[in-house]
């Protein structure tokens, strides 16, 4: 059987719940969201409200009408970061980012008028939080972090980023594409203004499905990327300007959000601090069955604790294409290689020049023997 550790990519396999609520919608609903008012459409919309409860539910959110449908993590974070920012304004990221939020920025500043600071990251992979306060400056409308990198698994100071950035006057938003399902997040807690992550890694939903919450205080100030029709208000020339339909235009991807709802209630169910728990557990085996290995350079924080379900490693002598096409062909393993869409990570812990790094990313359903198959893979690789 092919093991499959790709789940910073996105998440497989699904929990059963999920393969049959797409299948039950596709076979015997098939309506569109809040557009008919026939029982099939009825029974999908109140499906797919579910699904926003059930998101509510996990992040602590009090409305569930500020959690936004979005298509994936890329599209939560560019509404996010392009309905906020206006011209003169200046943001503060991270080199540790995706290129979601890298190449958003960077086109904004190209075209619009923003500027941009890019907090530098050790060689562990973590962001330099002192040099926020000093980064700040009047015009600093956001603060823009990665919770986890999707290439070291480092886990980000978000709390301290977050109540840096209130205190100066600036909005936070918290990219947790790495981290919603796999690490608690309240917003009770950790009062982000914009929460962006995919429904398809850690929230175990169906790809094409994407949540983004929106502090209820900000929405004059956040502007839809999107106009169109919401089956709403459908004689106003305008869009609306309230939650979620702002930013809600055309049809919504149902099959996803049905089987994204399923998704939720089965973290929900199991609860996040256990499949916390079953991550660190399977990444403390693999970095000890890994890291003396000859030649096997692992990246990353040496604590398991304070890294995701993410482990980057490199082996001498081996590009990490190749690596992943030996693991894939030889010993059916299937891992992602290269920058992974952050090259920024990749000079901070010094693997650009390499060509990125090979990834192994463990999901919930993995198990203590898949880790030893990766290990006795290894091991045989590198005795050659
Ligand atoms: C940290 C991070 N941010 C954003 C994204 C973008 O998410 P999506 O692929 O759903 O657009 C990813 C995806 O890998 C990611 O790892």
């Amino acid at each position: 059987m092919t093991l499959y550790l790709d789940n910073a990519a996105t998440s497989f396999p699904k929990p059963e719940a999920v393969y049959a609520a797409v299948d039950h919608y596709n076979r015997q609903l098939g309506a569109a969201v809040g557009r008919g008012h026939h029982r099939s459409a009825i029974e999908v919309n109140s499906q797919v409200e579910r699904c926003r409860e059930q998101a509510a539910r996990l992040f602590q959110i009090k409305d569930h009408k500020q959690v936004i449908f979005t298509f994936n993590g890329t599209d939560s974070l560019n509404l996010a970061i392009r309905g906020l920012l206006k011209p003169g304004d200046h943001v503060v990221t991270s080199d540790m980012e995706h290129n979601s939020v890298l190449r958003t920025v960077h086109a904004l500043e190209q075209s619009d008028g923003i500027e941009a600071t890019y907090l530098p990251a050790d060689e562990t992979g973590l962001v330099q939080i002192d040099q926020l306060r000093e980064a700040m400056r009047p015009n600093t409308r956001l603060v823009a972090l990665i919770h986890a990198s999707n290439v070291t698994g480092t886990i980000q100071p978000v709390e301290e980023a977050c109540s840096i950035a209130h205190k100066q006057g600036a909005l936070f938003l918290l990219d947790a594409a790495q981290t919603a399902g796999q690490i608690p997040i309240d917003v009770g807690s950790l009062p982000v203004d914009f929460l962006a992550c995919p429904g398809h890694k850690g929230l175990l939903g169906p790809l094409g499905t994407g949540l983004l919450y929106i502090n209820p205080e900000i929405v004059n100030d956040v502007a839809s990327v999107r106009t169109g029709g919401t089956g709403t208000n459908s004689e106003e020339p305008s869009q609306p300007t309230t939650c979620p339909e702002k930013y809600e235009s055309g049809n919504h991807n149902a099959p996803g959000l049905v089987g994204l709802a399923a998704g939720i209630e089965y973290v929900l169910k199991r609860t996040v601090n256990d499949i916390r728990n079953h991550e660190l557990q399977l990444m403390q085996q693999l970095q000890e069955g890994l890291q003396d290995l000859p030649g096997l350079k692992l990246y990353g924080p040496a604590d398991p604790t304070a890294r995701t379900g993410v482990l980057s490693l490199n082996l001498d002598g081996f590009d990490p294409q190749d690596l992943s096409l030996i693991l894939d062909e030889n010993f059916e393993i299937q891992t992602r290689s290269g920058y992974h869409c952050a090259p920024g990570a990749h000079k901070a812990i010094g693997t650009f020049e390499q060509g990125g790094t090979l990834r192994l990313s463990p999901g919930p359903f993995t198990t203590e023997d898949d880790i030893e198959k990766v290990i006795i893979a290894f091991r045989e690789i590198t005795a050659v």
